[in-house]
């Protein structure tokens, strides 16, 4: 680690175009490099008044300078924004690695291209939003000419989480903005950075002072102001079911529109056509990729008996081979988990599987090492009813259970409270496609498993959330249809 210089780095609020260094209480919060506990940054933590100024500056800029912009001129400045990530897509990925304790070659390959390739896309939308030419019926004999304009809802917060910040805070602001909000991003205080180094490309780029503002801070005293302030007409928020539903609650008392993103419990069925030495790698890194903090995460597996004990064996294989260690090192495949409280967590959830009488096939304990590291974690025997099945654990842990018939395994699947991605193993194309329509997920991928794409709607069904992001689905959820009607 000691390897790693940090990038400089922006330590303030950004608000209304300016950094302030210190919050309005003076109150800071320490960021902390999960892999080797390393201290990395003192922020300032938000109080109510700077949120309150943070949404008076997104205010001023919507009815002001970024209101009067043309969409062709929004999509100029957000093409910029994603030039600029690109020039430092390595910032981005040092930062995100020792802020998230990931091994760098994830952000790299996967989430900071995801970043910049969802500015881009919406960067394209935001000129490309148009009304519609409804045929009306005439109006007391007179004919009507009625059509709609698309108009944005005004002032966008943006809550999130640690898991996977970059990808997060531009899978909300980027839509936001192109469809003519303004934004207060409030990042998650375990990882902060990349956020500040994104507010710092919009200042560079030139967007008008106010159209992104990042308040840095703590969930109940920041995130929760920014929730209550009249100012703040749409609330989009990823994090845990727990925090989505105050979120959701306080939102519809105010009547505001309201995107939740709230994780899961995702299913994998592996069907008994399946090659199992090609699809036990996808399995593993189903449950694996980024400590298992994935909102997606198939952590339940279903596999036809007929192969279970070959994928069992070959996930757990794959489970033990994996290699923990320093974000930097390029032999590294899995970092840290975000914090003590989070691996606390997790091995809470392994002693619960072992006592529930799972079979432990790998992993389960704590390396012997500084970073909040727990070891790749495989159960199997288990059943759809145990605390390990039926609870998100949002780290490295998958339970494999066996089934006979794949009408029993598509009724597991679809048991539980979650509906936010499934995962199908097979060459069967009509099983692959009947499977699809029948599991409950607002995402189903057949035969390989990966990040959400700039231009596929992304949410989830139950308590997995409200609401979709991304494609045109994003510009829908940050603008409302007004209806214009003429009578001739
Ligand atoms: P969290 O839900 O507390 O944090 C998510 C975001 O919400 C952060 O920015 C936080 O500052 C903010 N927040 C917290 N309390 C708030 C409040 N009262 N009002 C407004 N904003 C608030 O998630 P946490 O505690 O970091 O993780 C706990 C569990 O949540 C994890 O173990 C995992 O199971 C789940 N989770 C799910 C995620 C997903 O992708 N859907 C992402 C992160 C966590
Ligand atoms: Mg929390």
């Amino acid at each position: 680690m000691s390897t790693v210089e940090l990038p400089r780095l922006q330590r303030g609020l950004f608000i209304g175009g300016a950094w302030r260094e210190e919050s309005s209480t003076g109150t800071t919060f320490d960021v902390v490099a999960p892999a080797s506990e390393e201290h990395l940054a003192t922020l300032p933590a938000a109080s109510a008044e700077d949120v309150d100024a943070a949404v008076r500056a997104a205010h001023a800029a919507f009815e002001g300078a970024w209101g009067r912009l043309s969409g062709a001129d929004r999509g100029k400045l957000m093409y910029k924004l994603a030039e600029l990530m690109e020039r430092d897509l390595e910032v981005f990925v040092t930062l995100e690695a020792l802020d998230v304790g990931r091994p760098a070659f994830e952000p790299r390959a996967v989430d900071i291209p995801n970043a910049i390739d969802v500015v881009r896309h919406f960067a394209g939308w935001a000129d490309k939003i148009e009304g519609r030419l409804i045929d009306a019926l005439p109006n007391f004999g007179r004919p009507r000419h009625s059509y709609t304009l698309r108009e944005p809802l005004g002032v966008v917060a943006a809550i999130t989480a640690w898991n996977v910040p970059t990808m997060l805070a531009c899978w909300k602001l980027a839509p936001a903005l192109a469809a003519g909000n303004t934004v207060v991003l409030k990042p998650a205080e375990d990882a902060p950075l990349t956020a500040l180094h994104l507010a710092a490309l919009v200042e560079e780029a030139g967007f008008p002072a106010g159209t992104l503002n990042v308040v840095t801070g703590l969930g109940p005293v920041a995130g929760a102001a920014l929730v209550a302030h009249p100012g703040v007409d749409k609330v989009s928020f990823t994090g845990s079911l727990e925090v989505g539903r105050e979120i959701g609650v306080q939102c519809a008392r105010e009547f505001k529109r309201c995107t939740l993103e709230l994780g899961g419990k995702s299913p994998q069925i592996v069907l008994a056509d399946a090659d199992v030495a090609a699809v036990v790698p996808g399995i593993a890194g189903g449950f694996l990729a980024n400590q298992g903090e994935v909102c997606a995460a198939g952590t339940r597996i279903f596999v036809a008996r007929s192969l279970y004990d070959d994928v069992v064996e070959g996930v757990g294989e794959i489970a033990r081979s994996v290699v923990l260690g320093d974000p930097f090192d390029a032999a590294t495949q899995m970092g840290a988990l975000i914090n003590a409280r989070q691996r606390d967590k997790v091995m809470s959830y392994i002693s619960a599987g072992v006592e529930e009488g799972a079979r432990l096939v790998a992993g389960g304990e704590r390396p012997d090492r500084p970073g909040y590291f727990v070891a790749p974690t495989v159960f199997a025997d288990g059943t759809n009813d145990l605390r390990i099945a039926r609870e998100e654990i949002f780290g490295p842990v998958g339970l494999l259970v066996p089934f006979d018939d794949v009408a029993e395994a598509v009724r597991a699947a679809n048991d539980t409270r979650y509906g936010l991605a499934a995962y199908l193993w097979t060459s069967d194309v009509s099983a692959a496609h009947t499977l699809a329509r029948q599991v409950k997920a607002g995402t189903v991928w057949v035969n390989g498993a990966g990040a959400p794409d700039a231009r596929l709607p992304w949410g989830g069904l139950k308590q997995s959330g409200v609401g979709r992001e991304l494609g045109y689905a994003g510009i829908e959820a940050n603008t409302e249809e007004k209806v214009v009607t003429v009578v001739l």
